[in-house]
């Protein structure tokens, strides 16, 4: 049986991962997967999700199951977190997944669900494995415009266009904020124009909402989801714990559905419970429990809102340092994208075989399509790549 698998093709951010390992060049740079790194390049454990689990390893007297969706209060928590008071909680139903990836694939088998006949309509680009997915469970996908290569910016007049091609039921999928891989993001004004589009031909909104905190802030980036979920009949939400608490390898994620009213949210919460038993049983529960923890203690919560601060703040320094050198160094306001990108990425927006020249001459790692991991960067290594930028002809 098994001769009959074919190779499948290696995820190109896991592979980058391995190759930049593989690399002995002591001064290579890794700006490849999204994994926030601090000036040493280690991903430190944050301080507010080691006193909790600390305090839980003291206090926790039992590993017996919790629910199908997970413990409660996480949903409880974290829908506060995400959607404020922008909608009654009679209309939002919920379940723990496996990290932002989990809720995302338990996304979409909701709409197979729902809608055999939907198609799934995404940014051009978007995140790799969100087509991987889909292509996985043969889940149609149209692509719409959305980043232009020319200015670094958001093609809104043609992402505009193209939403307005989709059909009732079909899904429009929206990064919530610090789009992955460009980091380019809509201004509020546009996000009304968008949900005007989804309303008017019948489309249901889909966020993936994987970075809140790394943008603007953890209000300013959580604007877009409640500004969805307020507007449209329905949203589905896929929200990522891994990187604003730093909690990547424990895998906690959490999948939201926003229902106009609460009439059909008893049987949305039960398909979504359904959902979790067929693909894995009980949702995993460390993570979503120091998530739990942190988000419902005074101090913990706060010294976790600074220390998240801290990462953002320090992110659009380097950013603004990065761009300020290339302006230095190529005379033109070209790069100056890069200060108004928001979030962990940029895109450059030039071709694989220059990227592959940074890889090659300058030992410097970025994804093949020329995103870039902001915090993959620090104070010395911000005008070494940006002198390799210009070295290489972008
Ligand atoms: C990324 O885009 O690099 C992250 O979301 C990690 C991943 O799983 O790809």
């Amino acid at each position: 049986m098994f001769d009959t698998l074919k190779a499948q093709p290696a995820d190109k951010i896991l592979a980058l991962m391995q190759a930049f390992k593989d690399d002995p060049r002591e001064d290579k740079i890794d700006l490849g997967v999204g994994v926030y790194k601090d000036a040493h390049g280690n991903t430190p454990i944050m301080r507010a999700v080691k006193a909790a689990e600390k305090r839980l390893w003291e206090e926790e007297t039992t590993k017996a199951y919790t629910g199908l969706a997970g413990d409660p209060l996480f949903s409880e928590r974290m829908i506060s977190l995400v959607l404020g008071d922008a909608v009654s909680r009679e209309t939002v139903s919920a379940v723990a997944t496996p990290g932002g990836t989990g809720a995302v694939r338990q996304g979409f088998d909701l709409v197979k669900m729902a809608n055999p006949d939907a198609v799934v309509h995404v940014s051009d680009p978007t995140w790799p494995n969100h087509l991987s997915i889909l292509k996985h469970m043969g889940l149609p996908v149209v692509p719409y415009r959305y980043f232009d290569s020319e200015t670094g910016g958001v093609d809104f007049t043609g992402m505009i266009a193209d939403i307005a091609q989709s059909k009732p039921g079909d899904i429009v999928l929206l990064h919530g904020c610090c789009h992955n891989p460009t980091g380019a993001n809509l201004t509020q004004g546009q996000w009304t124009q968008v949900i005007e589009t989804i309303n008017s031909v019948g489309a249901v909104p889909m966020i993936d909402l994987a970075y809140q905190g790394f943008g603007d802030g953890l209000e300013a980036d959580a604007g877009p989801t409640r500004q969805v979920a307020k507007s449209c009949p329905e949203t589905i939400i896929a929200a990522s714990c891994s990187k604003n608490f730093g909690i990547y390898r424990e895998r906690t994620g959490i999948l939201m559905t926003v229902a106009q009213d609460s009439g059909t949210r008893t049987v949305t919460q039960g398909t979504l419970a359904y959902l979790n038993r067929q693909n894995y049983s009980f949702p995993p529960d460390h993570g979503a429990r120091l998530v739990l923890m942190v988000l419902g203690d005074e101090g913990l919560r706060a010294d976790w809102e600074a220390e998240l601060e801290e990462v953002r703040t320090g992110m659009l320094e380097l950013r603004q340092m990065l761009a300020d050198e290339l302006r230095t160094l190529s005379g033109s306001d070209r790069f100056a994208f890069l200060g108004q990108h928001r979030g962990m990425f940029s895109r450059l927006g030039c071709s694989p075989e220059k990227v592959e020249k940074l890889r090659a001459e300058h030992g410097i790692y970025m994804v093949g399509d020329s995103r870039m991991n902001i915090a993959g960067l620090n104070r010395d290594t911000v005008p070494r790549l940006a002198k390799a930028i210009i070295d290489v002809g972008i």
